[in-house]
């Protein structure tokens, strides 16, 4: 999903202009394949965002990989929903259960798969399915909007996913989501994470395509630095 030592943002359609949207997958167009699309059913969390439709509507505007963050409770019910509409890979928590059968059904429909995990789910909750999938997506705000603030305190289950991923040899991606703007992108870089989920700081920047391109310029300075200074 990834190419080795790469670093991608993926903005988060979720700030832009929901009246807009073909419009806001075209500003980033240039600076990254990735769009991020939040998922949610008003019942896993308290907000209710896109559906099927809204993804088979915005595939007609845009050839960006649709990176479909499910926040929702019955995940299984939709999958090949978002498989037709144009999906590039889904997302599920693994709050809701059934991670197993959830994986292999998105696998069987040709699906990129990722698993998720709220901040305050610990690192054994996803470690079973790390061989199985091409994104981890660590929490780094609780679901469901917007625009809150980084925690801090997750970066030591990124960390965590990073040498376990390390560890087994394998290519899956440490995705995080929440509050990443340029300066927290430094630290979710430095302890593992590969994949950038950015709303509000693409979105409500004027130049959204500008903000990608420093928000993975910073990330990729840090993971720079930090090899040149060597293990600690
Ligand atoms: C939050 C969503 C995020 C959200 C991130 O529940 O999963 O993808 O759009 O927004 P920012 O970058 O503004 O924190
Ligand atoms: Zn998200």
């Amino acid at each position: 999903m990834l190419a080795p030592g790469d670093v991608q943002v993926a903005p988060s359609i979720l700030a832009a202009d929901f009246g807009n949207l073909a419009a806001a997958a075209g500003e980033v167009a240039t600076a990254t394949e990735w769009l991020h699309v939040d998922v949610m059913d008003g019942h896993f969390v308290p907000n209710i965002t896109i559906g099927p439709p809204v993804v088979a509507s915005l595939r007609r505007h845009s050839g960006a990989r649709f990176d479909c963050h499910l926040m929702i409770s019955e995940p299984a019910r939709y999958l090949e929903a978002f498989k037709d509409a144009g999906a590039t890979s889904v997302t599920v928590h693994v709050e809701v259960g059934g991670t197993g059968a959830l994986v292999a059904t998105a696998r069987q429909l040709g699906l990129g798969v990722g698993i998720a995990c709220n901040p305050d789910t610990p690192f054994e909750a996803v470690a079973p399915f790390l061989a199985d999938v091409d994104l981890v997506l660590a929490m780094t705000v609780f679901p469901g909007f917007g625009g809150q603030s980084f925690m801090v305190e997750v970066l030591p289950k990124i960390a965590r996913l990073r040498a376990a991923i390390d560890g087994l040899g394998i290519e899956t991606v440490v995705e995080v989501d929440g509050g990443i703007d340029e300066t927290t992108a430094r630290s979710v870089a430095i302890a593992g994470a590969r994949l950038l989920v950015a709303g509000s700081a693409v979105f409500g920047d004027p130049r959204p395509w500008e903000a990608v391109e420093r928000i993975r310029g910073s990330a990729l300075r840090a993971i720079a630095e930090g090899a040149a200074r060597g293990p600690s």
